[in-house]
């Protein structure tokens, strides 16, 4: 055998197992590739299990309650709006001595509201009930009222001040002829002294409700 056929014998078999050892570990490569690959489809399809799931958990323990007081018939039509859009109960915060028309004339001197607003101490108003069935249930809270000299009408307080609202999210929202929602919310979120409080919305009273149905929609996305 001359020197040159020993050099290209040697150099061929290098050759030979340097490919079969490529293509085996080519192949093995690929194999662990396919079973990475299959890991991480059934990863991801427990994850959308676990997903689906965790949402459905909300779903069922995630309620929302819908509270309101309305003394001239507006703000009720803006919670039963985002009641319905949302699916949620309602409570009503109904005063024992509700307010006339002639209690609700601010503009005459010495009417009821007049001398609430005058007078803070007589703005204790006593409730038919605060105490709601189920309140445990309810993951989310949203608390309408009207807007009285740009804070929130005060019959509502005394139903947050019976509440414990810890581990609750609350929504405030309001109707008003102009005034925005001042500081109504967190003078209300104070007497709470509990809850995540959201900032929340104000309507014109006459507005179309169907913006309460949108804004709660988008809220509860
Ligand atoms: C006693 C009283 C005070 C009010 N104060 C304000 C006010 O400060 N700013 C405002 O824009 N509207 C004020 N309003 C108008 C109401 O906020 C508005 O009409 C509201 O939509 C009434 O809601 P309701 O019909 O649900 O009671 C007041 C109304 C009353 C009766």
């Amino acid at each position: 055998m001359t020197k040159k056929r020993i050099i290209s014998l040697v150099l061929g078999a290098v050759m030979a197992v340097g490919l079969l050892s490529g293509c085996v570990a080519g192949s093995s490569s690929k194999s662990a590739k396919t079973e990475e690959q299959k890991t991480e489809a059934s990863t991801a399809v427990q994850q959308t299990e676990e997903s689906t799931e965790s949402k459905k958990d909300t779903n069922e323990s995630g309620k929302t309650l819908v509270v309101y007081y309305s003394a001239q018939g507006h703000t009720v039509n803006f919670a039963e709006a985002i009641a319905e859009e949302l699916n949620a109960d309602t409570f009503e915060i109904t005063p024992v001595d509700t307010y006339s028309s002639e209690d609700l004339d601010w503009t005459k001197d010495g009417s009821r509201v007049n001398k609430e607003h005058d007078d803070e101490s007589l703005r204790d108003i006593a409730l038919e009930a605060t105490t709601v069935e189920n309140w445990d249930s309810y993951d989310t809270v949203y608390i309408g009222y009207p807007i009285w000299w740009g804070i929130a009408a005060w019959p509502v307080d005394n139903f947050v001040k019976d509440n414990d609202f810890t581990g609750k999210t609350v929504i405030p929202f309001a109707t008003s002829s102009s005034s925005g929602m001042g500081e109504s919310g967190e003078i209300l979120e104070g007497y709470a002294g509990g809850g995540n409080w959201l900032e929340g919305k104000r309507f014109q009273s006459n507005e179309d409700v169907a913006n309460a149905r949108e804004w709660a929609a988008s809220l509860a996305q």
